[in-house]
């Protein structure tokens, strides 16, 4: 056995999911598939990298962009960036194909920031989301919150969570509401210190620190939302009366601006109530009006979402729902026989649609039930030389120890009709 120290890890900030963590991984991408199928969204894949090009539309001001990105020349001297987030590729993907609109798109990714990994941080980190592209119309930033907040609630089964939305306005809104937070930053500009050029460059970017000496200066900033044109503030009006017409409950968070500079209108993320402030933001997105056109594209209206797998996760643990669910083999094939014995009993169960498993190598009896009660199975089947010489096996419920034999070549079409019998 070599040493801890000659053991290969994994690179710090990324983790395995290994069984059975990986089947509830596995339950969590199925139930969001289903829903946003539900909701008229199909599956985009988009390559783990990008043109760096793409990845810095998150921003020049931001931390993804200036301190986290992992971007590389390939041999061809491209100068390349692993994916970030999913929007961006989403939005290169729409400039690139120009699909017919509205185009709804739900996706499952890896996402790379070079973080300092703690926690629920993570330096490659996966999300489910989904991205609307080509519709203007505040109802469906209605749809698209709901669509997350219903996972939550109704798939994980989570209910110590808020949701908090803002509105980032239209673009007068926003030159108008820089120039005054500008304004604020410059009167704090000893406290800023080196940061006041990021505060030039993005003033909004300061609203996101989570710094605690600038807590107070953050908090007495002025607030987009007394600086919303008529038209930002009449979608912002309907995204709320939308969200309290599905019956649900949200906050409003005058400095909720997200970490990325792509937002524009409506924000909104999912905070839980379990986790550190420094990394409680579960899911969170929001409208993106200028994105497509950035990577090339026409003008497009854009809105959607990201939600944090291994945090949704943590938080699962921690209100004690969404468990891993009972591992799901129905026949443990015990073999005392050798050979391909063994092997053919097991593609005939599966064949049957059964879920099947059996102990390889040769190991004792003894054993071999053990495993199958490990492995939680439902029946175990017997393959023993006499009772193969007379065309048998030995049939055993695991749970109440209850043994018959059947016919060697009936034991599949049997199980098959128990086990369809009793799960309907
Ligand atoms: P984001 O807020 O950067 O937004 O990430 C979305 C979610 O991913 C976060 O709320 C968090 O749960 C999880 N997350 C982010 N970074 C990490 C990390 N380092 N380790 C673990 N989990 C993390 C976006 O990425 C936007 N693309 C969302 C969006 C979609 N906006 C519009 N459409």
């Amino acid at each position: 056995m070599p040493g801890d120290r000659d053991v290969f890890r994994a690179p710090n900030g990324t983790h395995d999911v290994l069984p059975p963590e990986s089947d509830r991984w596995q339950a969590l991408v199925a139930a969001f598939a289903t829903r946003a199928g539900r909701a008229g969204f199909g599956m985009i894949v988009t390559p783990i990298f990008e043109h760096v090009e793409v990845v810095q539309k998150l921003g020049s001001s931001t931390d993804a962009v200036r301190k986290e990105m992992y971007d590389f020349d390939d041999k061809g001297g491209r100068h390349l960036a692993l994916r970030a987030d999913g929007t961006a590729s989403v939005a290169r993907a729409f400039a690139q194909h120009q699909p017919v609109t509205p185009w709804k798109v739900w996706y499952v990714a890896p996402n790379f920031r070079y973080e300092r990994p703690q926690k629920g941080r993570y330096r490659q980190h996966w999300q489910v989301g989904v991205e609307v592209l080509g519709v203007d119309d505040a109802t469906v930033d209605v749809e698209v919150i709901a669509l997350a907040h219903d996972f939550y609630r109704n798939d994980l089964g989570l209910r110590q969570f808020r949701l908090l939305v803002n509105s980032m306005g239209d673009a007068e809104t926003r030159t108008r509401y820089r120039e005054v937070l500008l304004r604020h930053w410059h009167a704090h500009e000893a406290l800023l210190g080196a940061e006041m050029e990021r505060a030039e460059a993005n003033p909004l970017r300061i609203l996101d620190s989570k710094r605690d000496d600038w807590q107070e200066m953050i908090e007495t900033a002025p607030q987009i939302g007394d600086y919303l044109t008529d038209a930002a503030a009449a979608d912002f009006e309907t995204v709320q009366l939308g969200l309290r017409a599905l019956g649900i409950d949200f906050e409003i968070a005058p400095r909720l601006v997200r970490g990325l500079d792509y937002y524009t209108g409506t924000t909104f993320e999912f905070q839980s109530d379990v986790l550190d402030a420094a990394q409680n933001a579960i899911g969170g997105g929001g409208r993106y009006d200028g994105l497509v056109e950035q990577m090339g594209g026409k003008p497009t209206a854009g809105i959607g979402f990201g939600i944090g797998i291994e945090r949704g996760l943590i938080v699962c643990d921690a209100e004690a729902v969404f468990g891993g669910g009972d591992p799901e083999v129905d026949v443990f094939v015990i073999d005392t026989v050798g050979g391909v014995a063994g092997l053919t009993l097991v593609a005939e169960l599966r064949a049957a649609g059964l879920s099947a498993d059996r102990a390889y190598g040769n190991r004792s009896m003894k054993k071999q039930w053990g495993a199958a009660d490990r492995a939680g199975a439902r029946w175990g089947v017997l393959l023993a030389p006499r009772e193969l010489a007379e065309g048998k096996v030995g049939v055993k419920e695991l749970a109440t120890g209850d043994q018959i034999e059947v016919k060697r070549e009936e034991v599949a079409a049997l199980l098959q009709t128990r086990r369809d019998t009793s799960s309907s």
